[in-house]
């Protein structure tokens, strides 16, 4: 196992809890990465104040000043060159990226999403889930694809749904297990455990048979 520091360039466009995470699991010495840069493609915005109170270097690259995709994701990936950046991480980034620049970051490039993919790509995750009445859902840390919310699965939480969730409470209960599996993605990559065998992520070291969650409990 070879483990590397990483370089981490974060890209958000709001809150940045799960940038929040990150910068938080790097403050460990231990920690095999590092936040390099923020960019935001929102000038603003709370996860911008999050990363400079830690001291973290910010840009803002505001994709309404670009003619285009193409512009603006040139200016990100020359940030992100600049700044030596190993993997790039997307927090909330709320805008689709090019073939073109997925390709370029092939494999350097990964997404936290709200549900347990493959199931609820998109928006509004939480709310879907519960209309459809799912027993489980959960969050995702995969490598990034140009298809939307595709790639190839990292980590996955899986989130039981209760009786009494509401969208909001669901989302911070599964928030919650986000912030635990953005960090520990990026960790199992610096570590070099993380190995991608066509559609599917291999992990090394990892002999542990996970035991069942059933819900509603068998017991009731
Ligand atoms: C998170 O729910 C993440 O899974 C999704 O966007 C939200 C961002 O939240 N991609 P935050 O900005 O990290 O707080």
């Amino acid at each position: 196992m070879t483990t590397k520091h990483l370089r981490l360039g974060v890209l958000i466009s709001g809150r940045g809890s799960n940038l929040q995470s990150l910068i938080a699991a790097c403050a460990d010495p231990t920690f095999p990465a590092e936040v390099a840069l923020v960019i935001s493609n929102i000038p603003g915005v709370a996860g911008l104040d999050r990363a400079a109170e830690a001291g973290v270097t910010t840009a803002v690259i505001d994709h309404t000043a670009y003619a285009g995709r193409d512009s603006f994701e040139t200016a990100v990936t020359e940030a992100l060159a600049a700044a030596d950046v190993d993997l790039i991480c997307l927090a909330g980034f709320m805008r689709l990226l090019t073939p073109g620049f997925v390709s370029r970051w092939h494999d350097r490039l990964i997404n936290i999403h709200p549900s347990l993919l493959p199931a609820y790509k998109g928006l509004h995750t939480h709310q879907r889930a519960l209309a459809d009445g799912v027993r489980f859902t959960g969050c995702t840390v995969h490598f990034v694809r140009s298809d939307m919310d595709a790639g190839p699965i990292i980590v996955q939480a899986a989130v039981p749904t209760l009786p009494s969730d509401t969208p909001d409470i669901l989302s911070e209960r599964v928030l919650e297990n986000e912030h635990v599996i953005y960090p520990q993605a990026v960790r199992l990559i610096a570590e070099g455990r993380v190995g991608i065998d066509g559609t599917r992520v291999v992990i090394d070291d990892f002999n542990t048979p996970p035991t069942a969650v059933i819900n509603p409990p068998p017991n009731i």
